[in-house]
């Protein structure tokens, strides 16, 4: 099959999921991509029209902007994506990027499980919930996968490939290959709470958030220590606004009841910022303060 022929669906246009459209697009995929919220669809549409904008004018793209958006199409439901069964059996790949919560994923995944063919692979961008607990309720376990992308998706270069016990050697090697095809650097990593990227990732912005609530140092100043000092990118408290308040804490009770190792226990502050609706860019304030341009 050529790479112009290859079909992929993408369930959840937020920022993981657009972005993952986005790319599979522009390296040749036709892409559906599904969302049920409206509003999260449209916004998903100008986010990668902008992104592709962008890496348009800074000359990264290996195709042509309108060639790239031409093999997107949008919809708001499975059944108004693909007209029948035809259609869905020509997709090789489905990538869900919906809402982290378990149940949400699992009831998507017998779904996706009952309608696409043995041979799809479905793969989750989950960043923590166990692929193991997603896929073994479900027929032909093994082509369910982790392929866990890091934001902003088109400017990564990683992919996390999560193998769970149940997953067929060849469907990894497949989703490694398709990774490349990306032009990602694809890493394979085993079946435990948080992967690689979460479990050491995480603690380390949960460690900068206990250091605020000790009084160790203001937020800025834990920032400009990692940023300065260890040369990230960004300091743990812009990157924990950037991922999302909750779904730092979230991944955090992942890692403390997958592992229960009290290390790993969620810092109290942070449980007071969600529950006070505090939850980074997203919602306007987190550690900082944002205005709608930086949304
Ligand atoms: N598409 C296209 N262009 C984009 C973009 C996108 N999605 N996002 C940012 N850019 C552009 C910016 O607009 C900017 O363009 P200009 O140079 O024209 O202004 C350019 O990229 C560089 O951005 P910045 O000026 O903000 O500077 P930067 O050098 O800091 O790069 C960054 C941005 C790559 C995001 C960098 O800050 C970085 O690497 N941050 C850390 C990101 C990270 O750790 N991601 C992992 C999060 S964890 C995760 O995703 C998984 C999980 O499970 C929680």
């Amino acid at each position: 099959m050529s790479t112009a022929q290859k079909k992929a669906l993408v369930v959840g246009a937020g920022q993981m999921g657009s972005g993952i459209a986005q790319v599979l697009a522009t390296y040749g995929w036709i892409v559906r991509l599904v969302d049920t919220e409206e509003k999260q669809l449209e916004r998903g549409k100008k986010r990668i029209e902008e992104s592709v904008r962008k890496l348009q004018e800074k000359g990264s793209l290996p195709d042509d902007k309108a060639h790239i958006l031409s093999r997107l199409s949008f919809f708001s439901s499975l059944d108004a994506a693909f007209q029948d069964d035809a259609e869905m059996r020509s997709v090789s790949l489905v990538v869900e990027a919906i809402v982290e919560h378990k149940e949400a994923k699992r009831a998507l995944f017998s779904e996706l499980a009952a309608r696409f063919p043995a041979e799809t692979i479905l793969a989750s961008n989950t960043s923590s919930i166990s692929i193991t607990e997603l896929a073994s309720d479900l027929p032909h376990p093994e082509r369910v996968i982790g392929m866990h992308f890091m934001n902003p998706v088109p400017l990564m270069p990683l992919v996390e490939v999560i193998a769970s016990p149940l997953t067929a050697e060849a469907v990894v090697e497949q989703v490694m290959g398709m990774a490349r095809e990306l032009r990602k650097t694809p890493v394979k990593v085993n079946d435990f709470p948080g992967f690689v990227s979460n479990r050491v990732l995480m603690p380390m912005i949960n460690e900068a958030i206990f250091a605020v609530y000790e009084g160790v140092a203001s937020v800025e100043a834990v920032d400009q220590v990692m940023t300065l000092g260890m040369r990230h990118p960004m300091g743990p408290l812009k990157l924990a606004d950037f991922i999302g308040l909750d779904t730092c804490l979230y991944i955090m009770n992942v890692l403390y009841e997958g592992l229960g190792d009290p290390k790993y226990r969620p810092c109290p502050l942070l449980k007071q910022y969600v529950a006070a609706g505090r939850l980074g860019v997203k919602s306007g304030r987190g550690f900082y303060v944002y205005d709608d341009h930086a949304r």
